[in-house]
């Protein structure tokens, strides 16, 4: 029986790739993907537990600003302000979320990483961010705990790895601000060996099916990364996650050696 259905499967492929229906039904390549991810990002949101700490779900206003009372209730609630943390933000622009955590945060140990081309997208961003936008200089912060790595994620955080500190058995705070999905899943794949469990991974535009979202999807469930929900506004456009399982002994892959 399985043999049988594993030949009509293989017959069927072959049929369909001998027809090559993108010849004449490749025009419905994008809305399908984008259809199936608003389903799947509808279906997670369902599942979030209403008993989340900071949830403005379902509000018909989107204020860019609450972010910050997001962050203001992740430090409280976590007791941020004061423990050493690694703050690692991947999206930087000109600064606005990377200063707000750097001023929310006393301890001498705490770093604050912050990754950006410093010169734009490197790709569109959908339809409404053009390759280029959102270019600023590198933020000047009078602050030694802060350090900026300048270029595409995919060039410097390679290297980044192979040099730095992020073996530290400090809580990390990963801040994904980077819009695009190409550059989140890598950036998150490539910071997965270091994630602990009680690490927080920030979104900014979670609720974007094609990006933030399909790239936290495809992340968790390649490396095997579980999280809960901790906090989210402007129906999960910024969210707060905390890391409740990893793959055993990831992290010491690199601080044992
Ligand atoms: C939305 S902005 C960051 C906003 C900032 N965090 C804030 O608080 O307003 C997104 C940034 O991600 C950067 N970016 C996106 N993909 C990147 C990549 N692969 N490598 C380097 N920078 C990238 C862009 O240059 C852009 O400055």
């Amino acid at each position: 029986m399985k043999n049988l259905l594993l030949k009509s499967i293989a017959l069927l492929k072959n049929v369909i790739f001998l027809i090559r229906p993108n010849l004449f039904l490749g025009f419905l390549r994008s809305p399908s993907l984008f259809f199936s991810n608003v389903l799947s990002l509808t279906k997670w949101i369902s599942e979030q537990s209403k008993d989340v700490i900071f949830n403005d779900y379902f509000t018909f206003k989107r204020d860019y600003l609450k972010r910050y009372k997001l962050y203001e209730n992740i430090v409280a609630k976590n007791n941020l302000s004061t423990e050493a943390i690694d703050y690692i933000e991947f999206g930087v622009s000109d600064g606005s979320s990377f200063k707000w955590w750097v001023n929310s945060n006393s301890n001498p140990s705490s770093k604050f990483y912050g990754f950006d081309t410093f010169e734009g997208l490197p790709e569109d961003w959908g339809f409404t961010y053009d390759k280029g936008e959102m270019s600023a200089p590198i933020p000047k912060i009078n602050d030694l705990r802060a350090e900026f790595v300048k270029g595409l994620f995919q060039k410097t955080v390679p290297d980044f790895i192979t040099n730095h500190k992020l073996k530290s058995e400090k809580k990390k705070i990963i801040h994904c601000d980077a819009d695009l999905f190409s550059s989140t899943l890598y950036a998150l794949s490539m910071i997965s060996p270091f994630i602990q469990v009680g690490d927080i991974i920030l979104f900014d535009e979670f609720n974007v099916p094609n990006h933030e979202f399909l790239a936290y999807e495809i992340f968790t469930r390649t490396f095997y990364v579980k999280t809960k929900l901790i906090g989210a506004v402007n129906n999960y456009y910024q969210v707060a996650m905390v890391v409740t399982e990893v793959p055993k002994n990831s992290l010491n892959l690199f601080t044992l050696s």
